[in-house]
């Protein structure tokens, strides 16, 4: 079976295309490297001995996609390609909608007019917003507080509609919490640019002597210890979570949190980090970010059930494995 996968340069795209190259899917990767590099889709080739088909267009130009569909067989799409910088999207709104609602248009467009059912689509715990923990994914949508969270509603909405009218078609739409970690090879991972805004790349940065110290976020939150509580999943966890989804058959709108269901303070994720690496992250309390809640994690037992996908790998992995990474990772060459 061929998969397109959009955006599959990117962070979770990569680990991604890992799980389905070692699950025997062959791989097409559509990618314009606005936020990865080509590097990355080599470094598949080297963990899974196994290549990918790399077209390096942009998913919201309807011609450069629907070639794709032309030249190949596609069974399936998963659709990672987008922007995801909450910061910059309330700077630049206009650039998150074009960006990622074209791309979701176009591309369910080309499934549509080349019959290719089967979808995949990378939405985010943000769009519960301020409901109360842990979410379902029965819980109706909450106001998000930024463009990007918007754009997430707005295509998990514009894809529930096309299939409704649709009904031989098959969307998935996955929630994922926090993905964290890389491939235990060390040689794929999250490499933001810039500094990161992201809990565990700061966490690694500070390790590595490349950010001074971490700030805290706000230690008054009501939770265990004060700071910020996440679910925080394994990228590979979350990758194998898109081959579990890729074999849902029933038609229609499914809906799946990928998450651990385990919520972690900023805290006692720093502890763990420290323990299973054996180094001391230097940090400081600062006030709360802007549009931070207190507590976010996922009621699994729907993806469990349905997609008998549970995540396997616990915070240490996580920690080992992104520090793994960080250390082989060259800021400046890459
Ligand atoms: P990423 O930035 O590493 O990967 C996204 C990829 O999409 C990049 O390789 C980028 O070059 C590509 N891309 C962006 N716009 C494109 C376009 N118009 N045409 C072609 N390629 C384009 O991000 P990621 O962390 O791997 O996230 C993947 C998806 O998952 C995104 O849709 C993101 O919003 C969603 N998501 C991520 C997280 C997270 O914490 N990382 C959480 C929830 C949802
Ligand atoms: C953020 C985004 C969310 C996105 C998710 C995954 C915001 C407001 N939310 O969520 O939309 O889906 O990333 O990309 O940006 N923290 C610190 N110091 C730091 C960084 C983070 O204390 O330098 C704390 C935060 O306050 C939070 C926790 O660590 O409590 C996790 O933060 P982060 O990794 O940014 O993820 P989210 O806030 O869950």
């Amino acid at each position: 079976m061929n998969i397109l996968v959009t955006g599959g340069a990117g962070y979770i795209g990569t680990h991604t295309c890992i799980a389905l190259l070692e699950a025997g899917y062959s791989v097409i990767v559509a990618d314009n490297l606005s936020n990865s590099k080509r590097e990355s889709l080599e470094k598949i080739k080297t963990i899974t001995n196994k290549e990918v088909l790399f077209y390096e267009i942009d998913v919201t130009n309807t011609q450069a996609v629907e070639e794709i569909f032309q030249q190949n067989s596609i069974d399936g799409v998963i659709h990672f390609a987008g922007l995801k910088s909450v910061g910059e999207s309330v700077e630049k709104p206009f650039m998150y909608y074009q960006n990622n609602l074209v791309c979701t248009l176009v591309l369910i467009n080309a499934c549509l007019k080349y019959d290719v059912r089967r979808f995949v689509f990378s939405s985010s715990a943000t769009v519960y917003g301020g409901n109360h923990v842990p979410f379902v994914e029965t819980m109706n949508f909450s106001q998000t507080s930024n463009p990007y969270g918007e754009t997430k509603a707005m295509c998990e909405r514009i894809l529930t509609d096309i299939t409704n009218a649709n009904p031989s078609f098959t969307v998935t739409l996955l929630r994922y919490f926090n993905p964290v970690g890389a491939h235990n090879s060390g040689l794929i991972g999250e490499a933001p640019n810039g500094i990161p805004n992201n809990l565990m790349p700061y966490v690694t940065q500070v390790a590595k002597g490349k950010q001074e110290y971490l700030n805290i976020f706000g230690n008054d939150y009501p939770t265990i210890d004060g700071t910020g509580v996440r679910d925080y999943i394994h990228v590979m966890d979350l990758a194998e979570g898109h081959v579990a989804a890729l074999n849902t058959v029933t038609a229609g709108v499914h809906i799946y949190n990928l998450g651990t269901g385990q919520g972690t303070s900023v805290l006692q994720l720093i502890k763990i980090f420290e323990e299973v690496n054996g180094i001391v992250i230097r940090f400081k309390i600062t006030d709360r970010r802007q549009g931070d809640i207190a507590s976010c994690f996922a009621d699994v037992s729907k993806a469990r059930k349905e997609l008998d996908w549970i995540a396997k790998r616990d915070l240490e992995t996580m920690c080992k494995d992104a520090w793994r990474f960080e250390q082989n990772y060259n800021h400046q060459v890459m």
